[in-house]
Formats: C-alpha cells, sequence, structure tokens
C-alpha cells in the first residue's frame, strides 16, 4: 500500500499530538513541519525538516497532503497555498469562526477538486461508536428527546492549552460545542432543524466572551435534545452526562469518554455496554486519519466530505443568532 507523505502546520499543542500520531501511522510518512513560531520546535521535530513558511515546506519536500492544524481564524491563505500544490487537507475543527468563510473555504476546496475533511476526532471514540450501534440494533426503541450535559471549568491560562479562545468571541460554540453538535447529528444521523439558545457569561470567567451555552434543539427526525455546555462552571471537576430516553428505555453515558449504559423501562439495573480500552486524544484521531486515507484513495463522496462540517457549524451559527434575539432559529438546509 502507498505511503502517503504528510506535512503538518501548526506546531502547537495540538499539531505536537498529531506529530506524534502521524509518526506512528504506517500509512504516511511525516516529511517536514511547519510553524510561523520558530520556538514550538522541540525535541520531537529535531529529525524533522522545519519550516516557518507552508510554501517552502511543501516545495521542498513534495508532500501528498497537509494537516492543517492552525488557529481557525484565518485559513484561507494556508489553503490558496495547498491548492497551489494540489494538496487535499486535513484541517482542525472548527474549519472557521465565522459561517460565511467557512463557506468560503468549502467553495474553494471543492472548485479545486480537493478533499478537505475537518477533524471530528469524537466519531472515533468506542463510546460513540457503540451508542449508534444501540440505537441501529434497537436495544431499547427509538430515540425520542435526549438531555446532553457538560460542564467543566477550563482553565484557559494552562500551558498546554491554546490561549486565542481567552479572547475571541463565543469560545465555548466555537471551540467546543462545535464537537458536541456533531456529536449529535452523526450519532441521531439527522439534520438540526430549529435552534433555541441563550449565551452567557458569568462574571468570575476568565474569557472575554460567553462561556455558557444553553440550547434546545430540535431534530428532523423529531428527536428533542437539551443542551447545557460551560467552560466556566465553577467545579473543577468536569461533569457530563448524555441521556437518551427512547421508546423503551434509556441510554445513558455518564463520563465524557467512557461509562456508556442502557436500561429497559421495566428493569432495575442499568446494563454497561463494555467499551474497548484507547488511548484518549490519539488513538482517535488515528482512526480518523485512516478515514481520511480511505476517502483518498477512494477519491469519492468529495463534495459531501467537504461540506458535511458546515452543518455543524451551522448549529453554532444559529445559536448565536438565537441568543441576540431571543428567538427561535430555524436551519436552512
Ligand atoms: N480535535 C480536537 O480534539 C482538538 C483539540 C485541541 C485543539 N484542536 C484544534 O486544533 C487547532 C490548533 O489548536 P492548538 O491548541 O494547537 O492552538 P495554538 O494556538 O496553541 O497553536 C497553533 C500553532 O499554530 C501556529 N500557527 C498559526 N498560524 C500558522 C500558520 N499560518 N502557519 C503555520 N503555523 C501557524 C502557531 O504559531 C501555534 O504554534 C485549533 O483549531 C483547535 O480548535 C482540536
Amino acid at each position: 500500500m502507498k505511503t502517503y507523505k504528510v506535512v503538518l502546520v501548526g506546531y502547537g499543542p495540538r499539531g505536537k499530538i498529531w506529530s506524534k500520531i502521524l509518526k506512528k501511522n504506517k500509512n504516511v510518512k511525516l516529511v517536514a513541519i511547519c510553524d510561523i513560531n520558530l520556538k514550538t520546535k522541540n525535541k520531537d521535530s529535531k529529525k524533522i525538516p522545519f519550516y516557518l513558511k507552508i510554501e517552502n515546506a511543501i516545495f521542498e519536500n513534495n508532500p501528498d497532503f497537509i494537516v492543517l492544524s492552525t488557529p481557525p481564524a484565518s485559513r484561507m491563505k494556508d489553503l490558496k497555498v495547498c491548492a497551489k500544490y494540489k494538496l487535499p487537507v486535513l484541517v482542525e475543527k472548527p474549519l472557521a469562526v465565522n459561517i460565511n468563510e467557512a463557506k468560503k473555504l468549502v467553495r474553494f476546496m471543492n472548485r479545486n477538486k480537493l478533499l478537505m475533511m475537518v477533524g471530528l476526532n469524537f466519531r472515533y471514540l468506542p463510546s460513540t461508536i457503540e451508542k449508534i450501534k444501540l440505537i441501529k440494533l434497537n436495544k431499547v426503541g427509538k430515540p425520542n428527546f435526549a438531555r446532553f450535559v457538560y460542564e467543566r471549568w477550563r482553565d484557559g491560562k494552562l500551558m498546554r492549552l491554546n490561549k486565542y479562545p481567552l479572547l475571541m468571541d463565543q469560545p465555548m460554540l466555537w471551540e467546543q460545542s462545535i464537537h458536541h453538535f456533531d456529536l449529535i447529528r452523526y450519532v441521531y444521523n439527522s439534520e438540526i432543524k430549529s435552534v433555541y439558545a441563550t449565551t452567557s457569561n458569568p462574571p468570575w470567567s476568565m474569557y472575554k466572551d460567553d462561556t455558557n451555552v444553553n440550547a434546545i434543539l430540535e431534530l428532523k427526525n423529531k428527536i428533542i435534545i437539551n443542551y447545557v455546555g460551560n467552560w466556566q462552571s465553577n467545579s473543577k471537576s468536569l461533569n457530563f452526562e448524555w441521556r437518551t430516553d427512547c421508546e423503551n428505555g434509556i441510554i445513558i453515558q455518564k463520563k465524557q469518554f467512557e461509562d456508556l449504559y442502557y436500561r429497559h423501562f421495566k428493569s432495575k439495573v442499568e446494563k454497561k455496554i463494555k467499551l474497548k480500552k484507547i488511548k484518549m486524544w490519539f488513538d482517535d484521531a488515528n482512526l480518523l486519519l485512516n478515514d481520511f486515507l480511505d476517502s483518498l484513495r477512494k477519491k469519492k463522496d468529495i463534495y459531501k466530505i467537504n461540506s458535511d462540517h458546515l452543518k455543524s457549524l451551522a448549529v453554532v451559527d444559529a445559536c448565536i443568532k438565537s441568543s441576540k434575539t431571543g428567538k427561535k432559529v430555524r436551519i436552512l438546509s
């Protein structure tokens, strides 16, 4: 099987994880790393050519694709260079922090007939895979409504975390809820039809803009979801619960990446689902990478893959509009 040469662009905390994944995956060869900040170089990047400019990294190493792990504020410049060299891109979430900009990026890559997959690694978690199986196997019947709770005190000043969310607009929605909205669409296999949301920022928040999201999401297949997501809850331990009420019982996930159960209406006990053990942030992203390579080989569904993420970004956009206007917002498909 072909070994794909890859250039990693953006060597911040996430890029450093990507470099480990790319070095380990036998189907790819990490040929160069690029970051505009030379200080990001570390011992792990010692043996790999390091560049400050994406075009130099591409020109001198002739890769087959790019992993773009830069912040989401302005990706067009880099995509233009990728397109010049006809390179497909695996790009980190969120694609952009503005829905119109995201549409422009997708149109641009489509015009160039280049694959651009967005890195939604949570799709590859065992808890996600097994939840989808429970629904497909009809274990407790058809889902009808759900509650998704993610309450976290995220220390935005931690060394190992990116700093731009401290100052950006709607950091929770663009950076975190985007994962959750994508999971909701993916697990329930339905698009989100309408949103009623409020966003807010508690007085003790270290973030400039809103870290609290409360939303009611209506799916096209009629499932209704109560979503609570925040980054400045006032407890240092993360509280996660994703419960789905179905025709004959419930499916409940009690921890962010594990503890998945189902329970029949008449049963007194929850049945725990055995989940495959994984190395979080690595194994999930490695599966995503394999999926990307598979799409590269098959060369099909490019336009579908490229535009998929827009549907999750549209939910973020609708939450912002709903919070501003106080009205329920319909998402046009
Ligand atoms: N999928 C996940 O689970 C996950 C987890 C963390 C971060 N992310 C995403 O990954 C992306 C990067 O996150 P991070 O935490 O590493 O951010 P960061 O801001 O800490 O690091 C980004 C790095 O990219 C470099 N950079 C910026 N513009 C560049 C350019 N044009 N060319 C080359 N280098 C450039 C910066 O110098 C910096 O070193 C973000 O979109 C973030 O949302 C995803």
